[in-house]
Order: structure tokens, then sequence, then C-alpha cells
């Protein structure tokens, strides 16, 4: 098989298919999605290797909304042997006649593919031991070897460039909740700083003494998040704050309406995570950085409806609309994080 193969949150298949059927329309590669609902994967069919290293290399991780990872796919395993696996995947990896920094055996997010961690962890290390008596690994290598195993006899043997793939197995950042944090929301924002900003990004963008707006922000697991680094933050919402954060000395709360409430000044920040229609919400954002009101926003935009790919595509292009109509360049960048349930995050900016 010819093509990629995506890990996203089960349940999400179709909108992971139809992100990568637009690619696919723009780039005109000529591929087609094979996905089933709740399995956690989606994989991307093309015609040919040209068609899908050319598939592959425009797609980066970072640049997809509903994928967790992103894999171009060396071979596609109708059945394994359940007693001797290696023995099909190691010629696979034998005939790219490629060295890897690092081999990874994942299995979906879903209740069957969490089933197989077990297995997993078992044949990861066989394998690791296989590819360094072969000299197969190098730490050099901008790649690393993936093997999927679904819940089907289906399984797949992959590849990822360093550069533009997720770093954490099955795309999936485990983050441990910080115990002095007022709500679970919190490792939202956190999710959203480490995975949709990069390093240097998050240095240059953040820093202690910045200023930022929380928009919803009742108990303040957002909050928490920025006060954590040392940020000026005005918490906006009719909801009590946590008094750790009110005491932090680093904290105003306003009860005030959160879609009305402007700064008095500009500030370098604005989240915001209201429970909303998707599109007040775009909208109002887009106002903020229309305006001049932040330089950088973070939102969540919720999908309870059943078109959550066509809903964030509407989402995006009334943003775009606003931000152009003020004659102002912007980024967005936007991910439906392992901590987000029905929704997708955004990280916003002005150029
Ligand atoms: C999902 S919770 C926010 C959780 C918060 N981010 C945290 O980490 O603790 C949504 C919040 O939005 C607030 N909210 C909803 N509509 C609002 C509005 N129009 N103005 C201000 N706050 C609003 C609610 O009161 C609620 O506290």
């Amino acid at each position: 098989m010819h093509g990629v193969l995506a890990y996203c949150r089960p349940g999400f298949e179709s909108e992971c298919a139809q992100e990568f059927s637009a690619r696919d329309a723009a780039l005109a590669t000529g591929g087609f999605a094979r996905s089933r609902r709740d399995s956690g994967y989606v994989e991307f069919v093309l015609p040919d290797a040209d068609a899908a290293a050319r598939f592959h290399t425009s797609t980066p991780w970072r640049g997809l909304t509903f994928a967790r990872q992103c894999l171009r796919v060396l071979a596609r395993l109708e059945s394994l042997p359940a007693q001797d696996r290696l023995s099909v995947i190691l010629p696979v990896v034998r005939a790219t006649g490629r060295r890897y920094a690092d081999a990874w055996i994942e299995s979906p997010d879903s209740d069957a593919g969490r089933e197989l961690a077990g297995l997993c962890r078992a044949l990861n290390n066989a394998l690791v031991a296989a590819l360094k008596r072969e000299k197969l690994l190098d730490p050099a290598s901008g790649l690393r070897l993936h093997v999927g195993l679904t819940d089907t006899p289906v399984a797949f043997v992959a590849e990822a460039d360093l550069a533009t793939a997720a770093p954490w197995p099955g795309g999936i950042p485990r983050l441990r909740f910080p115990s002095a944090a007022p709500s679970r929301s919190t490792l939202k924002l956190e999710e959203a700083l480490l995975t949709l900003l990069d390093e240097g990004e998050r240095e240059r963008w953040l820093k202690p003494g910045m200023t930022a707006v929380d928009l919803g922000a009742a108990p303040g697991g957002w909050t928490w998040q920025l006060v954590r680094r040392s940020l000026h933050v005005t918490s906006v919402d009719n909801g009590p704050m946590a008094q750790s954060l009110l005491d932090s000395g680093l904290v105003t709360h306003l009860r005030e309406d959160g879609f009305r409430y402007r700064p008095a000044q500009p500030v370098d920040w604005m989240v915001c995570d209201m429970v909303e229609q998707p599109r007040r919400v775009a909208a109002r954002m887009a106002e903020w950085l229309a305006q001049g009101w932040c330089r950088h926003t973070v939102f969540n935009l919720k999908l309870p409806m059943k078109k959550r790919y066509d809903e964030v595509a509407l989402c995006h292009d009334l943003f775009a609309e606003a931000l152009a109509a003020a004659g102002r360049r912007f980024e967005w960048r936007a991910r439906q994080l392992y901590h987000d349930r029905e929704e997708i995050t955004v990280f916003a900016r002005v150029r």
C-alpha cells in the first residue's frame, strides 16, 4: 500500500479523512480515505510511491487539525502471525535499506487499541533488540520506524520524519495534572502551548511580566497556566476563581460578560474557553486581533454538531474575512488536542 496512516480521537475518523481528502484535492494526488468509526485511525491510500511521498511531505503533523500523528506507510500487513510477528515486520524494514533513530510499536487510542498496549510494549522491546542486532538503528537518522497494531488482523509498518512528525507515541503528549491547578481544563492550555507553538515561540512569546486576558476563566485552570509563567492575568467570568490564584497577586478577577469585555490597553495574550456557538466565538476572537486588543490568542471551538469539519472550515473562513477586512494578515493553527473532547483548540496571531 502507498499512503499515510494517521491516528486521531476515536469518533473523529470522518473529520480526519475529510481533512486528508481536502489536502489530496489541493495536491491532485488522486487518493482516497479508508476509515472505520471509533477505530482511532485513518488510512489515506495513494496511487503510487511518488504521490504518497508528495502527499506525506506536504502534510506535516503540525499543519493538521484532526490527526494526532501522520506516518508514511511502508507496508500494510494483512495478517501478522500471532506467534512470530517480527518475522513479517523485519523483512519490510530490511527492504527499505534505511536505518532508524528509534522504533515504536503503537496501537490506536480506541478501547480495543488500549487492550493491545501490553502486547505493544513487549513487542517493542523485541523489535528494538532485533534492529540493534541487525545494525538498523542509527541515532543520527532523521527517521523513526513505526508499527501500528490495530484490533483487526491488519497492521502497518510505517515511518516518520522526526522533523515533521509528532514526538509522542500515538501522537499523545502524556501530561501530568498539576495538583495545584484548580481544574483539569488546565491540561488543555498546557497541551495547546506545547503542540501549537514550538520551543522558540514559547520562549519569545510567553515571557514573565507579559499581560493576558482569560475569557470564561473560572475556576482558573487556564489562568493557572499563565500565572505559572508569571504573566499578569485579567480573568473574566461571573463564576468564582480559585482563591490561590487571587492570592498570587498576578490575577484581577472581573465578573463581566466575556463577549462584551475589551481591555483598556492592548495585551500580549487573550485566551478563551467560553462554552458558546463556535461561530460566535470565532467572530469575537477575530475582532480582538483585528482591533489590536491582543497579539496572540488561544481559544476553544466546541463542536457538538454533526458537520464538525464544515463548521471548523466556516469558522476559519469568517475569521479570515474579518481580518482581511481590517487589513491584517494572520496565522491560524488548529488542533484537536488529546485533552479536547468534542472541540478543537486554535492558536492565532496577527503577523
Ligand atoms: C469550560 S469553563 C472554563 C474553564 C476554565 N478554562 C478553567 O480552566 O478552569 C467555561 C466558563 O465560561 C464561562 N462563561 C460562559 N459564557 C460566558 C460569558 N459570556 N462571559 C464570561 N464567562 C462566560 C462560564 O461561567 C464557565 O466558567
